[in-house]
């Protein structure tokens, strides 16, 4: 007689869905984690199609902002690569895009350029000097774990980078946001007592992760420095808190942002 269990097993497998066949990612991100051998790993992925991640499917989760996005498969989004070490991202950048400097804490990307031009750039700590690359179709480079990086893409079309990544968990840290994003006295005696009203200024512009670009990229391309979202700022809770009664010290170039 079957068990209740082999009847839900059974049932579970016959859906098409991912969900259908396989219980919500985060249950299959589990039994994979809780597999004891990679043999048995493979065997919870009862289906060849978890084991494909389509980068173009319009569903798929990306980074956005106004200069394009980024999409990443990780543990999260394509759970095949739990136990394995890696994980890969496609970076779309529209002319002059630009990936905001940021760091993986942990995993070192190595990254290949489909088209167009990208220009990199990162410094790896204290004391290293900066390091920038322009990296043509079928040239890659290298951003070791930790280092702060960024990718702009220096042409007039939409640009295509891969990015590879050795850890199935690589996290992003992007550093504008997270640095802004500490106390404001901290911030304003880090920049060399700028004030908090400044600090709070700056804050409220930084744009979304992947963001417009530089003025000489887009003057060249004949294109206008929009607003642009600010959604991923970080948030404020009582220990990074302003004081009340802050308000924003205007930076001059925020007031000509129109859409
Ligand atoms: C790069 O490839 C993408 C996707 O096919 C395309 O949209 C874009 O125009 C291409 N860019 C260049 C510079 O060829």
């Amino acid at each position: 007689m079957l068990s209740l269990v082999t009847i839900v097993t059974l049932a579970s497998l016959v859906g098409s869905s991912w969900s259908a066949a396989a219980g919500s990612p985060a249950d299959v991100v589990a039994k994979l984690r809780d597999a004891p051998t990679a043999v048995d790993r493979v065997n919870v992925l009862a289906k060849d199609e978890q084991f494909v991640f389509n980068f173009f499917d319009p569903a798929a989760k990306a980074t956005t902002g106004k200069g394009g996005k980024v999409i990443l498969a990780n543990a999260a989004t394509f759970p095949a690569v739990v136990g394995n070490g890696a994980a890969m991202a496609i970076g779309i950048l529209e002319p002059c895009g630009m990936n905001t400097p940021h760091t993986h804490p942990r995993a070192t990307e190595i990254q290949y350029n489909v088209n167009g031009t990208i220009r990199t750039g990162m410094i790896t700590e204290n004391g290293a000097r900066f390091v920038m690359t322009d990296l043509k179709p079928g040239e890659m480079t290298i951003f070791p774990q930790g280092s702060i990086h960024f990718q702009i893409n220096e042409g007039c079309d939409p640009a295509l980078f891969v990015a590879a990544l050795n850890s199935e968990d690589p996290g992003a840290l992007q550093v504008a946001q997270r640095f802004l994003g500490l106390p404001p006295d901290i911030v304003a005696a880090t920049l060399g007592d700028i004030g908090v009203e400044e600090v709070l200024g700056v804050e409220a512009i930084i744009p979304d992760s992947v963001s417009l670009g530089t003025d000489e990229c887009l003057k060249r391309c004949g294109l206008k420095r929009t607003s642009q979202p600010t959604d991923q700022r970080q948030p404020r809770v009582s220990g990074n808190a302003f004081p009340s009664g802050v308000t924003a010290s205007k930076w001059p170039i925020a007031s000509d942002y129109k859409n």
